[in-house]
Formats: C-alpha cells, structure tokens, sequence
C-alpha cells in the first residue's frame, strides 16, 4: 500500500486542487510518555507499538501555505529561504507531492518553529501536524480530527499525535492500510502537571529517527523484548493519568524513555543520542530525587532531557536546574 493510496481513500471525491490562496495553522510539540519506536509499515509510517503524549500547548510550528503559479515549491523556516537540498526540503517536498493530484500544484511553505530543529525536541512532529492542517484548510477538505492525523503520520509518525494538545494515545492499529492507526485525545486533564525543557545541545542530530529506529529494530538483540515493555508501561501511564498518580506516571515514563535508548544502544552499530551532558543531567536528576524532589526525566531522540514535575516543586525544581523551560500544560 502507498501513502496515496490512503490518500485517496480519505479524500474520496473531495477537493483536489486549492480551493483559497493561502491558510495557516498551528500544532503543538508533543513529548511521549510512552515511546513510539519502531515500523511495522516504513512508507506509511505504521508503528509496531501504541505510544502515549502530551502536547506542549505553547511550544510548536505555525506553517502559511500559498498555492503559487510556479514550476517549484518555495520553503522558509523561521523567515529564511531554506536550500533545496537540505533534510528540511526534501521531506517537506516528497509530502507535498502527495497532495499534487491531476494538476500539478506548487506552494510556498513559511514554517515558524519555536523549539529547535532536529535535537530531539520532537519538531518534524507539529511541522507536519501544521502542514496536514494548513492542507485541510487550504483544499477545504473539512477533515474531521481522526482523518488529520492519519495524514500527518505519513509525514511523520509522531505528527499523528500533535493534532490534539493534552494527553494523547496513538493507537497502532492492524490493518496494511493503516486506518485503523491513528491518536485519539484522552479527555482527563491534569493542570499541576508541567514538562521542563533542559535544553543541553541545539545541534542536528548524529542520525535520523527514521535511521536510527530502522537499525534499532533490525539489529538490536533487545528489540524483540520491546512491545512488551511497551504494553506494560502504556497500561501504568493511562491508570497514573486516570488516577492523578504522578509518581507512577513519572517513574513509569521515565524507565519507558531508558528501555528505548538501552534498546537502539544495543543495535549493530549502537545508536547514541546521549552526550555527556545527558548523562550528566540524568545523575542529577536521580540525585535530586533520592534527595525527596518528586522530579523525573524522559528523553527523545536527541541529547536533551525533559523533565516531569508539579506545580508545587515549580520553585525547587527552578532553583535545582537553573536553565529549565516550564511549560504548563493544560
Ligand atoms: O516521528 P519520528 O520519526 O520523529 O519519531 C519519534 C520518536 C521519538 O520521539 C523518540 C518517540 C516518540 O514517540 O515521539
């Protein structure tokens, strides 16, 4: 099955040229909780787990769409022209092309991120949640949410789930066209909750997740063990998010985030994100919290932490941490 023909499949007979000049949207970053990693389908983007996240409401990618009269697609990332042979423009192009139907369509993308690029802070993500909405708005397809974030995993599989803010399950579903595999938002809201960005290094990743989870699942001895991991970890997170349960939430992410990078460590050859500046912040963490601050990490990705913590420990957790991000999240 390719992605255009889930494409079709969603869009039946529905617009299939531009129906306004331009639209814009926004979707969130999102920061799992329990790990998406691994394909069971690599063109569509079908997970062989569910994973769990929540959406950091203020921090993601504003995308204008234009349809233009030209021969090519136009990018800019955060007001600059972006080059056509970068990682950026490529994956944004061969997305695109998905949607350039019987007539040939261009467009000119302006992507404004406010978390950076590529260092595992999840912004392919709500770049490609904000380009499928910029999409739907532009084409006027009136997708409802389900549908928008099956076309935002083709872009990205993690995009699925940066459709909705607050907690949100990706389901993985079993069928080969993969429409049974989409994220769906879980209504509880948990407002002392709050997401700490440790930023430790802004630069481009050493290799791709795409890569990164493909080696990871061929070669690592470990994988085999991690869909159960998986099943036991997603079932603790929705009883600790049900329950208001944050000491089981945090533990239980943040072994789920050490299961998955001591699994792509274990692939031939090793996948590292972690610089000695991760492990460094990790120690202390664990110290912090052997010390009575109700405080935990998870880590994507890249070389940054992300911390989960209460309201309440909002100040000790500032004065411990000096260069920590809040983000509230409901
Ligand atoms: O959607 P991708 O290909 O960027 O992969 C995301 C992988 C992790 O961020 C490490 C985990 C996750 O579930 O978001």
């Amino acid at each position: 099955m390719k992605a255009r023909d889930v494409i079709n499949i969603i869009l039946k007979d529905n617009h299939q040229s531009p129906q306004k000049n331009e639209s814009e949207a926004f979707a969130p970053n999102n920061i799992a909780l329990c790990k998406y990693w691994g394909k069971r389908d690599k063109e569509l983007n079908l997970p062989v787990t569910s994973s769990l996240s929540i959406s950091l409401p203020t921090k993601g990618t504003k995308t204008r769409i234009i349809a233009i009269d030209s021969q090519k697609d136009e990018y800019f990332l955060n007001g600059e022209p972006v080059a056509d042979d970068t990682l950026f423009t490529t994956r944004a192009k061969h997305y695109l092309d998905l949607f350039r139907f019987d007539k040939r369509h261009f467009f000119r993308v302006e992507t404004h991120n406010n978390i950076p690029l590529s260092a595992g802070l999840a912004s392919s993500a709500s770049g490609f949640a904000a380009l499928a909405k910029a999409l739907n708005d532009l084409f006027e397809w009136h997708l409802p949410d389900k549908e928008l974030s099956i076309l935002a995993r083709l872009g990205s599989g993690s995009a699925c789930r940066s459709i909705y803010n607050g907690f949100v399950e990706w389901e993985k579903g079993n069928e080969d066209d993969g429409m049974d595999s989409y994220a769906k938002q879980i209504k509880t809201q948990w407002p002392e909750l709050r997401i700490g960005l440790m930023v430790l290094d802004q630069k481009e990743k050493p290799i791709n997740s795409r890569e990164a989870m493909e080696r990871t699942v061929e070669s690592s001895p470990f994988y085999r063990t991690w869909p159960n991991v998986v099943a036991e970890d997603l079932k603790n997170i929705k009883h600790a998010i049900a329950e208001k349960d944050f000491a089981l939430l945090g533990k239980t992410a943040e072994a789920n985030a050490m299961a998955m990078h001591g699994t792509m460590m274990a692939a031939r050859p090793s996948v590292v994100y972690s610089t000695s500046a991760t492990l460094a912040m990790i120690q202390k963490v664990l110290t912090l919290r052997k010390n009575g601050l109700p405080v935990y990490f998870t880590q994507d990705a890249g070389p940054n932490i992300k911390l989960l913590f209460l309201e309440k420990d909002h100040d000790r957790v500032c004065q411990e941490l000096k260069d920590v991000e809040v983000i509230t999240l409901f």
